[in-house]
């Protein structure tokens, strides 16, 4: 088969060429895509929702950290600056993507620690007896459920298991059915790691409500691809990670959010001496600081905060009703390319077909699909990942993505497929 062959849809190749050329022309945020590393090679990421790319900012902003701040203050640093780094960062990220007021967000930890501490406030704050059930589902992302299912060991707890569609996720009816007088506190991902899907914040929120229960959401894929707003929706408490849409580079702190209704009765399970008051006082015995501070513990991690700024800065200046407009028309980009070029190969679409449920990912299913498969992509510069047991998952970050970067990467997913 020529790697030119159309599918079945009647478009061709160079249409959907010259319509990617198009997309990309009348991209209002196109020129955003200079700010990052590397996106003017022939290499196409489309694994951003795992590893943003870096800023060409992000470079030099860690190198002058490195020579004036690190290198200049030394230990000054932390009483001029760096203290106060995961509360202004967090205002930053909750201003700019989390619609949330100031003093509910703060920078700290990993995902899987600050949603441990967040789970474990969640059930502090719902202190009926009865209510011992915890909600999960199938389809979250393996730390949610180790998370929830260790907690409930140690707290001696019920699980409650949703089950959504595999291509799908959580629906709202789902949730009205898993919670009761029983559930103290549910546990979801916005968005779907695998298939993309995205769950209806606000009505699963009020449901969860309705049923005197808590939520908890996690945020990871949806931080930076879709407008969030925590506030209107009433949110109880939210985590994510800041190295996937937010660029924070491997490994960089998550962030959490505790709705202000919650902070004063806080109690958070890791007392350490950052989340105490008046830190530096060394006093015997834990008082947890006032407000979003107390959800600290340890001493926080400068170098990722950094380089997250950068794309902060981004954000507010491109607004994040334009990301997530161009999120929506590379997502349906790639679902005509894939209609065009990958269904007709025996290719399945493992992710929503309505924008309105549909993150900033897709996954494709193919019985073909394998680790070795997206090895070799990987070898030719086209970077997708792989998620079992047959999938491949395209991740497409609004600011570095360009139409014509997703088309090359799924014409080598299908050339893969043709042999
Ligand atoms: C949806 C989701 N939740 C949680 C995590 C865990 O984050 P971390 O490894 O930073 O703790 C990830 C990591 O990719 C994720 O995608």
């Amino acid at each position: 088969m020529s790697i030119h062959q159309d599918g079945p849809t009647g478009v061709t190749t160079e249409a959907l060429h010259r319509r990617a050329a198009e997309l990309d022309r009348q991209d209002p945020l196109a020129t955003y895509r200079d700010h990052f590393i590397g996106t003017d090679t022939p290499l196409s990421y489309l694994d951003g929702n795992s590893l943003g790319r870096p800023l060409k900012r992000t470079a030099d902003d860690v190198a002058a950290f490195v020579r004036n701040e690190w290198g200049g203050r030394l230990i000054r640093g932390w009483d001029e600056q760096w203290l106060a780094m995961p509360q202004a960062i967090g205002d930053q990220l909750g201003r700019a993507v989390l619609g949330a007021a100031p003093g509910q967000t703060i920078i700290a930890d990993s995902t899987t620690v600050v949603l441990y501490k967040l789970l474990r406030a969640a059930l502090a704050a719902v202190p009926d007896p009865d209510r011992n059930e915890l909600v999960l589902d199938t389809g979250n992302f393996p730390t949610d459920r180790y998370l929830v299912e260790g907690i409930a060991l140690e707290e001696g707890l019920t699980l409650r298991w949703i089950d959504p569609d595999p291509a799908a996720g959580v629906t709202l009816d789902q949730v009205r059915q898993a919670t009761g007088p029983r559930t103290a506190v549910v546990l979801l991902s916005q968005i779907a790691y695998r298939s993309g899907h995205l769950a209806d914040l606000p009505g699963i929120t009020a449901a969860v409500h309705d049923a005197g229960a808590l939520v908890v959401w996690d945020l990871c894929h949806s931080a930076g691809s879709v407008e969030i707003g925590l506030d209107g929706a009433d949110v109880d408490f939210a985590a994510g990670c800041t190295y996937k849409y937010l660029n924070g580079g491997p490994g960089s702190p998550a962030f959490a959010y505790v709705n202000a209704r919650h902070l004063p009765a806080l109690n958070q399970p890791i007392w350490g001496w950052m989340g105490r008051k008046d830190a530096f006082e060394m006093a015997a015995g834990y008082e947890p600081a006032a407000g979003i501070r107390g959800f600290l513990s340890g001493t926080p991690a400068i170098f990722g905060m950094i380089a997250m700024q950068g794309t902060l800065d981004l954000i507010e200046e491109a607004s994040m009703a334009a990301i997530r407009t161009k999120s929506v028309a590379l997502t349906a980009f790639a679902i005509d390319v894939f209609d065009a070029w990958l269904a007709p190969l025996g290719a399945e679409l493992a992710s929503p077909r309505d924008a309105g449920e549909r993150g900033g990912h897709i996954t494709v299913d193919h019985p073909d699909f394998s680790k070795a498969t997206v090895e070799a992509l990987w070898d030719g510069d086209v970077i997708p990942d792989f998620r079992s047991p047959h999938g491949i998952r395209v991740g497409l970050s609004p600011l570095s993505t360009s139409f014509a970067e997703v088309l090359d990467g799924m014409a080598a997913i299908r050339d893969r497929l043709q042999g």
